[in-house]
């Protein structure tokens, strides 16, 4: 190896290092961001709860909302619903099939409504279902994190 080699493949390495160098630096950035973040914002939706978000996000958010106050576009707002009794925000036209239901959102309520609405309010207007118990599960543990 010339001695020009020896200096490009020295040059070579000093660049490598250096594009490596801010790659790590950055991680370490976003870790501490991060971790500012959540401070601010208290703890991080973890584990099935940040699943159901996304569960949520996809397949309920376009008609129901969980801002407190936004109220339901289409569907009754559902911030707060684990623990709520049926048909119970002010202002929302229910039908009269849940109107007649007298029981409270319980998680268990909750599943067996998501799995098959018609079947446990026979004549409710929600038009859709939950068939995986997991996407269950996981938009239950997300609900019940708002208030
Ligand atoms: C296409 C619109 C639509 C979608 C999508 C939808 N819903 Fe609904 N949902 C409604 C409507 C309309 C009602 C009111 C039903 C009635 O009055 O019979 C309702 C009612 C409910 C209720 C009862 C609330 C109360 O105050 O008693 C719950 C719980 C609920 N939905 C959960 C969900 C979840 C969870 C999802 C996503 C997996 C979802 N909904 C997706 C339209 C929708």
């Amino acid at each position: 190896m010339s001695l020009r080699r020896i200096a490009a493949a020295a040059l070579a390495v000093a660049a490598l290092a250096t594009i490596a160098s801010p790659v790590v630096n950055a991680a370490t950035t976003t870790k501490k961001t991060t971790t500012a973040a959540t401070a601010k914002k208290g703890p991080a939706l973890a584990g099935p709860a940040a699943a159901g978000k996304k569960v949520f996000d996809t397949q309920c958010g376009i008609c129901h909302s969980v801002a407190p106050g936004e109220g339901g576009v289409i569907g009754p707002e559902l911030n707060g619903v684990v623990g709520r009794k049926v048909a119970t925000v002010a202002g929302f036209a229910y039908s009269k099939a849940m109107k007649a239901k007298s029981h409270m959102w319980t998680a268990g309520n909750l599943d067996i409504y998501l799995a098959d609405p018609q079947k446990f309010v026979p004549g409710t207007a929600m038009p859709i279902n939950l068939p995986a118990a997991a996407d269950r599960t996981a938009v239950i543990a997300y609900l019940s994190t708002t208030k």
